[in-house]
This record gives C-alpha cells, sequence and structure tokens, in this order.
C-alpha cells in the first residue's frame, strides 16, 4: 500500500488550501472545513492523480487541483445525501446538518460546488468540464431514483444497477477518466479508464450496500441498518425480497409497523441471511471486482499501474 499512501499524503498535504479559507460569514466555512476534515478514504482522489500517474511522473498543480474538486464535490454529494437520507452519523461524526442544520448543509453544499467550479474553471480544460457537467447531471438522476426507489415494492436489479451507476459510479469513472486526460492519454485511453471506474463503481456501491447492513458501526462510521429502515431498494434487499413467501412477507411488513427501530433492522438481516442475499451481494460485488483487473491489464501505457493496483486492493479489502 506504500503507492496509495504516497498520493494519499500528497492530497493531504494540500488540503489546508481548501479547508482552511478565509470567509465571511465564518458559519458558511466551518461546517465545510469540518466535513472535508474528518477525512473519509479519500478514494476518488487517489483515483485522479493514480490515473495521471498512469502518464506522468511528475504530479502537477493542475491534477492537485482536480484531485480537490472531485473530493469537494463527493463531500458536496455527502452532505446534501445526508438530509435525504435522514442520517445522523458520518465518518463517526454527527452529520452536517445534524450538528448545525438542514439551511446550514444545503447552503454549505451549494457553496461547495461553487468551489468545484472555480477549481475546474482554473484548470481551464473545456473537455474536462463538459465531462463534469454531465457526470454530475447524471449523479443528481440516481440520487433521485435512489429516493423513489424506497416507496416502490420491486425493484428490478437491472434498474437497481442503472441506479447505483449513475449515483456512484460515474463520479469514480470520472476520476479516473479526467486524471488520464489531464495526464495526456488518448481519447480511447481515457474512455477505458472511464470504463474502468464504472466498474468498480458498481462493485463500490455493492459492498457500501453490504456494509450498511452487515459492517461494524465503528468501522463504518455511519449508523448500521439505515438503508434497512429507509427501504432502500439495494441488491441485498431485492435478492431477499425475491426468496420470501408470501407469509414471510406479511411478517416483514408486521414488523415495519409494529416494531422498534433496533427490531426492524434485527429481522430484516436475518431474512438477508436466511435468503443468502448477504452472500449473492458479496458475489456480484467479487464478479464486479475481477472484472476490474481484467480491464486494468488491457489499458497500455509507459507509466506506473501500481497506484491503480494498490487502491484496487484496498477496495477489495474493505470494512468502510
Ligand atoms: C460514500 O462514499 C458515498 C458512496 C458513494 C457510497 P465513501 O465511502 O467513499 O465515503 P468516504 O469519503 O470514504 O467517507
Ligand atoms: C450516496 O449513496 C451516493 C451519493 C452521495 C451520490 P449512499 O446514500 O449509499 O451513501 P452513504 O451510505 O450515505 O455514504
Ligand atoms: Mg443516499
Ligand atoms: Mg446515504
Ligand atoms: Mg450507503
Amino acid at each position: 500500500m506504500q503507492k496509495l499512501k504516497e498520493i494519499i499524503a500528497v492530497f493531504e498535504s494540500n488540503l489546508p488550501s481548501i479547508t482552511e479559507q478565509q470567509g465571511n460569514p465564518r458559519e458558511v466555512y466551518e461546517p465545510i472545513s469540518y466535513i472535508l476534515k474528518l477525512g473519509g478514504k479519500r478514494i476518488r482522489p487517489a483515483m485522479t492523480i493514480a490515473a495521471f500517474k498512469l502518464y506522468q511522473d511528475q504530479i502537477s498543480d493542475d491534477i492537485i487541483k482536480l484531485a480537490q474538486a472531485i473530493e469537494m464535490f463527493h463531500n458536496f454529494t455527502l452532505m446534501h445525501d445526508d438530509i435525504m437520507d435522514n442520517s445522523q452519523l458520518r465518518r463517526g461524526q454527527p452529520t452536517v446538518h445534524l450538528k448545525w442544520d438542514d439551511a446550514t448543509a444545503i447552503l454549505c453544499g451549494d457553496l461547495l460546488q461553487i468551489e468545484v467550479y472555480e477549481k475546474l474553471t482554473e484548470i481551464g480544460n473545456i473537455e474536462i468540464l463538459s465531462l463534469f457537467n454531465k457526470m454530475a447531471r447524471e449523479l443528481c438522476e440516481g440520487q433521485m431514483n435512489d429516493m423513489m426507489f424506497e416507496s416502490k415494492k420491486v425493484v428490478s436489479n437491472e434498474e437497481y444497477l442503472h441506479m447505483i451507476r449513475q449515483k456512484t459510479a460515474v463520479l469514480i469513472g470520472f476520476s479516473l477518466q479526467a486524471g488520464a486526460i489531464l495526464g495526456g492519454a488518448s481519447n480511447l485511453e481515457s474512455m477505458k479508464l472511464y470504463d474502468l471506474g464504472i466498474s468498480i463503481g458498481l462493485s463500490f456501491q455493492l459492498m457500501d450496500d453490504y456494509l450498511d447492513s452487515f459492517g461494524e458501526k465503528a468501522k463504518v462510521g455511519k449508523k448500521i441498518g439505515g438503508d434497512i429502515l429507509n427501504k432502500k431498494k439495494t441488491f441485498l434487499w431485492n435478492e431477499m425480497w425475491a426468496n420470501l413467501d408470501k407469509k414471510e412477507i406479511e411478517a416483514l411488513n408486521h414488523v415495519f409497523e409494529s416494531s422498534n427501530d433496533d427490531k426492524i433492522i434485527e429481522f430484516v438481516k436475518r431474512k438477508m441471511q436466511s435468503t443468502k442475499a448477504d452472500k449473492k451481494t458479496l458475489e456480484l460485488a467479487q464478479d464486479y471486482t475481477s472484472n476490474n483487473h481484467y480491464i486494468l491489464d488491457r489499458i497500455s501505457n509507459t507509466g506506473d499501474k501500481e497506484y491503480l493496483k494498490d487502491i484496487m486492493t484496498l477496495l477489495s479489502k474493505r470494512e468502510n
């Protein structure tokens, strides 16, 4: 993991320039600084730098700016996502809308988004800007689908995969593609990196969904079972649902109407296990992970692939 540590250290050493901004009122800057300093895995900025490293030896100012723009955009989506999902815990700490209030979290998200555009403007690459816009639009569409699926009884696996592609994978695809473009990759190569990002993103969200129900709170840093309470139509949920008989579905509906949160979570997790939905989710995530290595092997380049391999290894073992 030495290679990954190296690029994350470069990113972190440049963090103060985005967390210590002087501006008024302080109330709109402090929550931004708070969420960015809470850390997180930093996989998206690491990916964009890793893709750049396939084509360039030396890190440039622009690739740092791109990494910052991507992490800021990610944090903006999280701030708003936590309002939408009614989440109280993020990275082991209170979410912005809980620590402050909804209005603050909405506005801080808006400001972060503006700062993203400031960075992208400084980079001044119109192709990257237009790819960013396309990606951001798709992400919003995905988030809307995610919310709308909460009240749908049945969502097909195809619909689920389309939704996670939009809400999660396109940002990871963009991170790799834009890093490669800045590094000077050909059109074909940068598109291959986008495809790699999509595949990584799908496995990433499948694991995120798995950990939301079966991870450890201390590691995940979010409330375990939050997706279950929101009736998120994850692959995990869908596989469970498809394998319950009529009586079990009645029992499940009854638990949602009459039990407290802990009992609901416990009941649904047991059903996810008895239907093997948990195992099937891990298997599907594993299929995408194998595909990731297959795609990476087919990317021809002169630079160092070890950075990307490190990230993929980390993701295949992740517990948070
Ligand atoms: C959380 O992303 C949002 C999803 C797309 C699942 P991460 O799991 O990368 O969050 P941090 O940045 O590491 O906290
Ligand atoms: C979030 O997905 C995706 C975006 C923020 C665009 P989730 O809602 O699953 O992310 P977590 O679990 O809250 O981190
Ligand atoms: Mg969400
Ligand atoms: Mg969420
Ligand atoms: Mg989640």
